[in-house]
């Protein structure tokens, strides 16, 4: 058995391949501020609260999960969102390499501005 122990973000993000990684979110994600779509717009996501948008039904479990996202707190949850956040409603399994989401971050810190 393999124990996947997200460890902390990386700072080495590739924004360019990060915006390709963005297409596993980008089906229910948009980046436009107050473009909810199946998920939160993610525009201004970094030092917001988890569950914060007031146009957006959100489950109890993200809003009092605590959050506040960060380039680390972000890559705990992408890594395993139902380990992070457990009962989010967010269908998404998880993405597994640390440098895939690394990229991701990387292109999230400049696209959500
Ligand atoms: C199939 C749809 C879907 C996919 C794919 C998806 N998400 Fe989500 N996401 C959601 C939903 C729905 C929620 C709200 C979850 C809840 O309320 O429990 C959410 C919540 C979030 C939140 C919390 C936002 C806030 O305002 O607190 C973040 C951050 C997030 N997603 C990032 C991502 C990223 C990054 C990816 C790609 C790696 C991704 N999501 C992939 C549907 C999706």
């Amino acid at each position: 058995m393999t124990l996947l122990l997200p460890c902390a973000a990386r700072a080495d993000g590739d924004a360019a391949r990060g915006e390709a990684k963005f297409q596993d979110c980008a089906a229910c994600h948009k980046l436009e501020a107050g473009a909810n779509n199946v998920g939160p717009s993610l525009h201004g996501v970094f030092g917001r609260k988890a569950g914060e948008l007031a146009d957006f039904r959100y489950s109890p479990a993200i809003k009092r999960s605590g959050i506040i996202w960060t380039p680390e707190t972000l890559d705990r949850f992408i890594a395993d969102p139902q380990a992070a956040a457990p009962g989010n409603r967010m269908p998404y399994a998880g993405m597994a390499s640390s440098s895939d989401r690394a990229d991701l971050i990387a292109y999230l810190q400049q696209a959500t501005k």
